[in-house]
């Protein structure tokens, strides 16, 4: 795995958005696996500005994103769909009928988890994004998810409810199940590039990078892809060294 510590979020981002670019520039239609929650938002921030610059056009990407929150529609603030839409799609050319998020909305939760594993296995991702939980989680894979696992429902950690809750006012609020593409599936992308801001993230950086490779922390997988960058600031970083 190659670890690149960055001087602040903002460097942080600014170095992921080159490689999102390199990857656009050598394939203009190619698939991007994205990811929500702050890590990312930076990153995001760039793409749409070098989109405006005419530096690089998403006209002909497509994503698959990882996760979304059980009950919440794409017209809920709080939803992942809305995210993705206010951050990114929105400020680039992208096409919204190329982007792919799971319904949060689906009547069927698991009728929405196969429908989306049909969607991520048929999609090869050429870079997978990804942000690390507090404990180590990818997507909504939380703590003992089995490393093979498919698109499925989870429950999440309170750990991970506290950790979202200021996004929803109060952790009451956080919906307590999520849809998320699983683990297996994440592995599946030729390239993963890992972003990790913030001393809260200190432990689960040096257990990805160092750790056992363990269902305990489900990122400790990624030693075993072979071709993951991760970039974190020098507070995500500072156990590593
Ligand atoms: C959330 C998301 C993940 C995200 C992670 C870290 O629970 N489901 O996809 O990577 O938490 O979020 P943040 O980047 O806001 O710290």
């Amino acid at each position: 795995m190659k670890v690149i510590v960055a001087e602040n979020y903002e460097e942080m981002s600014c170095l992921a958005a080159d490689i999102v670019k390199e990857v656009v520039l050598n394939k203009p239609d190619a698939v991007l696996g994205l990811a929500t929650g702050r890590s990312p938002e930076g990153l995001y921030r760039k793409l749409a500005e070098f989109c405006g610059e005419g530096i690089v056009s998403f006209k002909k990407v497509r994503t698959v994103n990882l996760d979304e929150y059980e009950g919440l529609t794409a017209e809920n603030s709080n939803s992942y769909a809305y995210f993705m839409k206010e951050k990114l799609f929105s400020l680039t050319d992208i096409d919204a009928e190329n982007t792919f998020i799971p319904d949060g909305g689906a009547a069927d939760a698991e009728k929405e988890c196969r429908r989306y594993a049909c969607i991520a296995g048929s999609l090869q991702r050429d870079l997978q994004v990804l942000g690390l939980g507090r404990n180590g989680h990818i997507g909504f894979n939380e703590p003992f998810t089995p490393f093979d696992s498919l698109t499925h429902v989870v429950q999440l950690t309170d750990s991970t409810i506290a950790a979202n809750a200021a996004m929803f006012g109060s952790a009451d609020e956080v919906p307590q199940r999520a849809i998320t593409m699983g683990i297996d599936e994440i592995m599946r992308a030729d390239k993963i590039l890992v972003l990790a801001c913030g001393r809260e993230k200190a432990d689960a950086v040096f257990n990805t990078v160092r750790g056992e490779i363990t269902e305990a922390c489900p990122a400790s997988i990624l030693q075993k892809h072979p071709d993951v960058t991760l970039i974190a600031d020098k507070e995500a970083a500072k156990l590593l060294f």
